[in-house]
């Protein structure tokens, strides 16, 4: 049987960065990585359109959700966007920042991948290897895997969430933690496009592919949480930046409320038209002010076709602004797993200790990334997670 210092399941960014942290910090440690997919970092690959949001300037922890808000502070504390920087940097990778401290790769992800295998090569990654029962032996974890058993002092557990299962992604890490005796936040699927019902689809569907800023919000008062951002438009629903923000925050049966022109005050810009221009069609001034397709499906639905904007009461502007600003919406659902950037639960915090993701009940056995319960709001906080909570990790093995 072999024998290693630290096996770390699953060859993802949590898990290729927690190796190369390890490393860092002692090149003499026995570090195993194993992962069933054929090739390692396969989600840093095909992120952000290819180039990668490999993290975000902006990051703190009010950007992630979690049952428990505080715990992810230490580990972020501990490896900030700069240090991957400066990482990025000394591997002589070209970045930009788009916008709100999003920095992407010029080029492809996959110098990303490459600096994170450089980064771990004196480990031993076992690819396209399943991994069977993980049990306790004397004061050492037994894993059991398609090339044989192995024996190891730590475990570290980087088997991420369950979204998008094409690319590997399964539940392993949550039964895992379930079989330590770990609680669960139940895990559902984040930054997803959301989908309707019939009614709401007679104006989805005509627009499918019509892309609009809007500012989409989630509960009401001091607890709502509002993003404006790209919505788009799509046959099941709505998509775009800023719904995928708000259902990280959704739940089944709530509502969500999208203001599709927010930098406007439509009910006072249409006033002003009327005063000025009375005999203009009202689908005409509309369209002036928002996508033509959009004014058009609007003006449609609320049967105002033909009208002139002379002969609308204050009354009838105000409900076309109404429905414009405040459109109350109650998805159905969203896409799922299949679709789902992330996904938001998962290994309860409180039953891991923050400074080193170590399960407080299990010595030597650590979770990081997505398994946990920590979820980043979209723009490169996942990924600076998985780097923090896997560097979190290595420094206490
Ligand atoms: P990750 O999923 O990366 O790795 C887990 C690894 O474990 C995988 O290699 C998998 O094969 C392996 N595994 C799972 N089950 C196993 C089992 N039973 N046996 C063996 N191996 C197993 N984030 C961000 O910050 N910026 C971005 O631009 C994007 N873009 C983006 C695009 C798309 C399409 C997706 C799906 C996701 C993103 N994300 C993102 C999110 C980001 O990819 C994600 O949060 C991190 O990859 C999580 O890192 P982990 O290492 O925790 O899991």
């Amino acid at each position: 049987m072999k024998h290693f210092d630290t096996v770390i399941l699953g060859a993802g960014a949590a898990g290729m960065f927690c190796a190369g942290s390890v490393l860092r910090a002692d090149p003499a440690h026995r570090v195993l990585v194993i992962d069933h997919a054929r090739a390692p970092g396969e989600k840093i690959r095909i992120s952000g359109g290819g180039r990668s949001n490999f993290t975000n300037l902006a990051t703190e922890r009010g950007r992630f959700l979690s049952d428990n808000p505080r715990f992810c502070a230490s580990a972020l504390a501990g490896y900030r966007p700069g240090d991957f920087v400066a990482l990025v940097d000394a591997a002589g990778i070209a970045w930009h920042e788009k916008t709100l401290g999003q920095l992407f790769c010029d080029g492809s992800a996959r110098q990303l991948v490459d600096m994170l295998l450089h980064r771990m090569r004196q480990a031993e990654l076992w690819l396209e290897t399943a991994i069977g029962g993980v049990t306790q032996q004397g004061d050492a974890f037994r894993i059991e895997t398609a090339r044989g058993p192995v024996l190891a002092k730590n475990c570290v557990v980087a088997t991420g969430g369950k979204s998008i299962p094409k690319m590997g992604a399964t539940g392993f890490g949550y039964d895992l933690a379930r079989q330590f005796g770990l609680r669960l936040v139940e895990p559902r699927a984040g930054l997803v496009p959301l989908t309707f019902a019939e009614q709401d689809l007679d104006l989805c569907r005509p627009l499918a592919g019509l892309s609009v800023e809007a500012e989409v919000s989630h509960g009401s008062g001091k607890r709502a949480t509002r993003f404006r951002d790209g919505l788009l438009f799509t046959h099941r629903g709505l998509s775009g930046p800023a719904i995928l923000q708000i259902s990280s925050f959704w739940r089944p049966g709530e509502e969500i409320s999208v203001d599709l022109a927010p930098s406007l005050d439509l009910a006072a810009d249409l006033r002003e038209q009327r005063g000025k221009a009375g005999r203009m069609a009202l689908n005409t001034a509309l369209a002036r002010l928002l996508p033509a397709r959009l004014a058009e499906a609007i003006i449609a639905e609320l049967r105002l076709d033909g009208t002139r904007l002379a002969d609308q009461p204050n009354a009838v502007l105000d409900r076309l602004a109404h429905r414009v600003h405040r459109w109350q919406l109650r998805p159905v659902g969203s896409e799922g797993w299949r679709t789902a950037e992330v996904t938001v639960g998962g290994v309860d915090c409180r039953d891991l200790e923050a400074k080193h993701m170590q399960a407080r009940a299990v010595s030597g056995l650590y979770f990081i990334g997505e398994v946990v319960d920590v979820t980043g709001w979209l723009g490169g906080y996942n990924f600076q997670w998985a780097w923090a909570s896997g560097h979190a990790a290595a420094m206490g093995i």
